[in-house]
């Protein structure tokens, strides 16, 4: 039995990130709609409770709630946002729509001493999302800091271990959100840290035990990349030879990655693996298919397709096992059924078909990338296994833009080739996320041995990010970039220009399609 720190979802769309703070802390956290949360706060070990914020206005009809008793436990809370506006209205404070509303960075003062704010400078800067605010505080709260628009920045009751802010300090755009949420888990609900990243492995493989029962078969769809080479090993542990693994040569993969997943696949995991050959399947599907969400759909598709092809050579094999992360999830659905924006549908999210007749076993899906690295190394997996650049699902056809012929997808697998040997060789790809080439679809006019050339430009990508979820472009030395520029230019025949892309995301994406 663990220490345990539940978090009420009212539907914000930083609620799992709230989760990954609270494991980072190495405390245990369950995360649960409104509708659940009474019952799972009986349950044993709870030593706090974190309200979450939500696109709702806590005055409104109809806005989520919870029963109140939620808060009789006699454990700390903390409000986020809605959360604190929640708390406030429920415990004889009033909230209302916000004269003026506040987005982004926003610096905070902080007015009193309190737990919450033990070792946070007088003046630090914290990120803001919201129109409503705190207009009259419940008997005992005190305010604890303020913004230039909110009076109300930061409440609490000492005396019951009520705290709430209204910004978000589990963004990592908040200068001391680490220090507050460290405060709050060990500092005011006296949170010892009892939960190792080992007892996620423990808890994930005994999921998936029991998911599939004493019979049941995974098929895997095993990329190479870590996400389902860790998927991989957990399955491997939970119900090892029940669990196959389909590897799909799709055509769209990274120069030499076929003979690097088949090798590591033999120096490090006990399980069965089919490599399947799908090259003219998928290329032919693709033909003519140029608009970005078709171009994911449709391959998608044909990777189900041959998983469900494969699912019928086992008895048993009802279970469809993929490496889909957080980011993955909340970029492709419209998270907690509500108008969260679809971004772009991740192949293994968002291409699923309606009839989808397997079950999915997706242990990672809560989880961010630097999680998974974290496990795969406790798993076992060897550092280049882990440390991987990440490559999308629906594979080098996301770097393609246009129509995806078998020319332009070998034009860019050179390319792309090109780039990635010559960040390495000059060791640029360290603390580098992703580096990779873009066949863009632009052509333009040049000058080759006198004669004029009107051909593709193709982009250089290279970003820096901690979970893929936001992203800084990196630039590479000029010595690089030549090198680069004059390799790709100088062997292939359809590339004439070579530019390289400076969008961070937000506001571009990380690919391109
Ligand atoms: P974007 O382009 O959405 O990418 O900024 C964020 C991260 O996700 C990877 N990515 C994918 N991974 N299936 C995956 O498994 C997909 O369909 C997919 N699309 C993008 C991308 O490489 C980056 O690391």
């Amino acid at each position: 039995m663990h220490e345990r720190i539940l978090i009420v979802d009212f539907g914000s769309q930083y609620t799992q990130l709230i989760a990954r703070r609270v494991r980072e802390h190495q405390v245990f956290s369950e995360v649960v709609p409104p509708h659940k949360a009474l019952e799972a706060s009986k349950a044993e070990g709870l030593k706090g409770i974190i309200l979450s914020g939500g696109p709702g206005s806590a005055y409104e009809k109809g806005a989520p709630t919870l029963p109140p008793e939620i808060l009789q436990h006699g454990v700390p809370v903390l409000g986020i946002c809605y959360g604190m506006q929640w708390m406030c209205e429920v415990l004889g404070g009033s909230v209302i729509p916000g004269t003026s509303r506040e987005y982004g960075f926003t610096p905070l003062k902080v007015d009193a001493a309190s737990k919450l704010f033990d070792g946070v400078a007088t003046d630090t800067v914290v990120w803001m999302s919201h129109g409503d605010r705190v207009e009259k505080l419940p008997d005992g709260f005190l305010n604890l800091a303020h913004s230039a628009d909110c009076p109300e920045g930061a409440i609490g009751d000492v005396d019951r271990d009520y705290y709430a802010v209204q910004f978000h300090p589990e963004v990592g755009h908040t200068q001391e959100g680490e220090r507050m949420l460290r405060n709050f888990l060990k500092g005011i609900c006296g949170c010892s840290g009892d939960w190792t990243p080992g007892d996620l492995a423990t808890e994930l493989i005994e999921r998936v035990r029991e998911q599939v029962g004493e019979e049941g078969e995974i098929v895997l769809g095993l990329s190479g990349g870590v996400d389902s080479s860790v998927v991989g090993a957990l399955c491997q542990r939970a119900i090892g030879n029940r669990c196959h693994a389909i590897f799909v040569d799709n055509g769209l993969l990274r120069a030499g990655e076929r003979e690097l997943v088949e090798k590591a696949f033999e120096d490090h995991f006990e399980l069965d693996l089919t490599v399947i050959d799908a090259e003219k399947r998928f290329l032919d599907k693709l033909a003519g298919v140029t608009d970005p969400e078709t171009k994911r759909k449709v391959i998608g598709h044909e990777f189900v397709e041959i998983f469900r092809e494969q699912a019928k050579r086992f008895k048993n094999a009802t279970f469809l096992g993929q490496g889909t992360l957080y980011p993955d999830v909340i970029e492709s659905v419209a998270a907690h059924g509500g108008a969260t924006e679809v971004i772009k549908s991740h192949h293994n999210v968002g291409g699923l078909p309606d009839d989808l007749d397997m079950d999915l076993v997706e242990p990672l899906r809560l989880l961010f990338k630097d999680e998974v690295r974290e496990l795969g190394r406790i798993l076992g997996l060897p550092e280049e296994m882990v440390a991987r650049q990440p490559f999308p699902g629906p594979g080098l056809a996301v770097r393609c833009v246009g129509d995806c012929t078998p020319h332009r997808i070998n034009l860019l697998r050179e390319a792309d080739r090109v780039v990635r040997e010559e960040f390495e060789a000059r060791d640029e790809h360290h603390g580098v996320w992703q580096y990779f080439a873009v066949l863009t679809g632009a052509r333009s006019v040049g000058v080759m041995g006198d004669k004029r050339t009107y051909e593709e430009a193709c982009a250089i990508r290279a970003v820096q990010s901690n979970d893929g979820m936001t992203a800084d472009w990196v630039y590479p030395s000029r010595e690089c970039l030549q090198a680069i520029s004059n390799r790709i230019i100088n062997n292939s025949h359809g590339i004439n220009r070579v530019v390289l892309d400076i969008t961070s995301k937000p506001p571009g994406t990380i690919e391109w399609e």
